[in-house]
């Protein structure tokens, strides 16, 4: 298959991957596959052709995550940042997203086979329209399936995502879905693109730069980072290991620290929940009549009532996101 071909393991690459599974492995990778016109003016190529090597490398990564038992990876393909590229280059990586979804398409049954959910990540309006269709079209087929979340993010930056998230947190609030002390990290969280996905441990970046190129500013947080000095068509699985290694290196420091994050944001969300109720009490329940004849709602009403308001929200945010794929699938969008 085009996107997750099947290479046959050396013995000494199945005992790495076998030494490896025995100890923590990253459930969730997110790649910025950067050099790719480095390579490819090393070689003597056109530009495209290296981004076109650089699919193939792509493809094989995404074997050696199957082989991994990584269970996410999420892609950097294409940044907004990236339209400002030569009209060529943007034509020509357009072109190869064209070629290669269209041939995802038409290997449906591997998507099953594989249990394959495609998602994508960004303003998807700035693309090509027939590209938001196709990418529709993967993305609406591969929904249900389980096993590997591929997650393409196009046409993305983590500013836009957070702005995104803001401008829905907002129209929550015009529309009367959510008050403004609904808002906490983790709601915010819950409207980003990767809001179905869990947070990236490990990050790994080729070409030696040691940046993070408004990628998943939010998410990587406590992601382990991996800068590898390498061009990304010349990736091989032995830098994947080195990642991986790298990774199991620092597990036990980064556990510590996502469970000191994940205690904090319990703390702020029950804290801004109290300042809600304190704020909401002394307006609505005037010091003089404090006494039996008010009525008080108690703590456990106003939490579930935030939680419905939560949930509602959250369901209109959903269904939007789908009407909008489901246009851009018919091609109305
Ligand atoms: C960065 O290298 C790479 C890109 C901007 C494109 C990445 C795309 C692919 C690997 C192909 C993926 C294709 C699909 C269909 C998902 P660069 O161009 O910045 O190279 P440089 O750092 O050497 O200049
Ligand atoms: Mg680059």
């Amino acid at each position: 298959m085009l996107w997750f071909p099947k290479n046959k393991r050396t013995w000494l690459e199945t005992f790495f991957i076998n030494l490896l599974k025995a100890g923590p492995v990253p459930k969730h990778v997110a790649l910025i596959m950067d050099g790719n016109r480095r390579y490819a003016s090393k070689q003597g190529l056109e530009k495209t052709e290296g981004h076109a090597c650089g699919f193939n490398k792509l493809a094989e990564t995404l074997g050696w995550c199957l082989d991994l038992g990584i269970v996410e990876v999420t892609l950097y393909a294409f940044s907004i940042e990236n339209f400002k590229r030569s009209e060529q280059e943007v034509n020509g990586l357009m072109e190869l997203a064209r070629e290669k979804f269209r041939k995802l398409l038409e290997e449906k049954d591997k998507i099953d086979e594989y249990g394959v959910c495609i998602r994508v990540f960004g303003n998807l309006s700035l693309l090509p329209k027939d590209i938001q269709q196709i990418l529709a079209k993967v993305v609406l087929y591969s929904q249900k399936n389980n096993r590997l979340h591929l997650n393409l993010c196009m046409a993305y930056t983590a500013r836009q995502e957070i702005c995104t998230a803001i401008q829905a947190l907002a129209e929550g609030v015009k529309d009367e879905l959510l008050i403004p002390s609904d808002i906490t990290e983790k709601l915010m969280e819950r409207c980003l693109f990767t809001r179905h996905s869990t947070d990236p441990d490990l990050l790994i970046r080729t070409s030696g730069e040691v940046r993070l190129s408004d990628f998943l500013l939010w998410q990587s947080e406590l992601s382990v980072l991996a800068f590898l000095q390498v061009l990304w068509p010349e990736f091989s699985i032995w830098h994947f290991f080195t990642a991986v290694l790298y990774y199991q290196h620092n597990y036990d420091a980064i556990q510590k620290a996502k469970k000191y994050a994940a205690e904090v944001k319990n703390e702020e969300e029950i804290e801004q929940f109290l300042l809600m109720v304190a704020g909401e009490t002394s307006s609505s329940c005037p010091v003089q009549r404090q006494s039996t004849e008010v009525p008080q709602k108690d703590n456990q009403l106003l939490w579930e009532e935030r939680e419905e308001r939560i949930k509602n929200f959250l369901e209109r945010l959903e269904s939007k996101h789908l009407e909008c794929l489901e246009h851009m699938r018919s091609g109305l969008c």
